[in-house]
């Protein structure tokens, strides 16, 4: 698949087939996404591929503790408290186009619990991904990983496989790193579902609309 096109075909996939992914496959996606730029080629990223019992563990911890209405502490802020427009409209877009293909009344609380559970099922792909960042670096080390997640996706579409990537993930993260003993000095950015789409499935019908370039461009001869 040539670059555009794999940029282009990217979407967020939210039901995935049983299909396993071939570790190879994912090696190849890492390295791939290694060639990310970065400060210094200081290569802040850190990841942890999830499969089987641990994959498993995680799943049942966050749900455990969302259920459990244990308060979620992210290692930082994602999203504003204070929606601004028109950062906020597309928010609120994004949801009902979520809820509307899944079928979803707007007050039905249960099936939008469900629907939330289901990112801590990484949908029901075979892989997670965690990306990690050490606490040392400053945001420019964040902006470099997001070039590095944004390659992971887009070397993971080239393959024919499919992504989410998922805040949701992140939002309990000592739990976490308490199943991958890990230290509080890595800092979870967010997770990722990968694996082979569902085609048929109503969540993966929709393609959420982007402004064009004049919205967003200014050009300064
Ligand atoms: C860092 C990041 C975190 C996200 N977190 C979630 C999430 O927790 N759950 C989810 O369903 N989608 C999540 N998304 C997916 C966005 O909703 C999606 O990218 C956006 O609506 C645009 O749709 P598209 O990816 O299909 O183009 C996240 C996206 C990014 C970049």
């Amino acid at each position: 698949m040539e670059t555009i096109e794999a940029i282009k075909h990217r979407k967020s996939i939210r039901a995935y087939t049983e299909q396993p992914v071939k570790r190879q496959d994912i090696e190849q996606i890492l390295t791939c996404a290694s060639q990310a730029p970065s400060g210094v080629n200081s290569q802040p990223w850190h990841v942890a591929v999830l499969e089987g019992q641990t994959k498993m563990a995680i799943t049942e911890a966050l749900i455990a503790a969302r259920r459990a209405d244990e308060i979620s502490i992210p290692d930082y802020e994602y999203y504003p408290t204070d929606w601004q427009e028109p950062y906020n409209s597309r928010r609120i877009e994004c949801g009902r186009a979520l809820y509307k293909a899944l079928g979803i009344q707007r007050k039905d609380r249960e099936s939008k619990q469900q629907a939330w559970e289901n990112n801590y099922r990484f949908f029901g792909a075979p892989v997670g991904i965690l990306f990690f960042i050490n606490q040392s670096l400053n945001k420019g080390s964040w902006v470099d990983m997001g070039m590095f997640i944004q390659s992971v996706m887009i070397a993971a579409t080239a393959k024919g496989l499919s992504t989410c990537p998922q805040a949701s993930l992140a939002e309990y993260p000592n739990i976490v790193r308490k199943i991958l003993n890990m230290e509080d000095q890595n800092l979870l950015i967010c997770g990722m579902s990968l694996g082979y789409a569902d085609p048929d499935h109503p969540v993966n019908q929709y393609q959420l609309p982007r402004e064009s370039p004049d919205r967003f461009t200014g050009w300064f001869d």
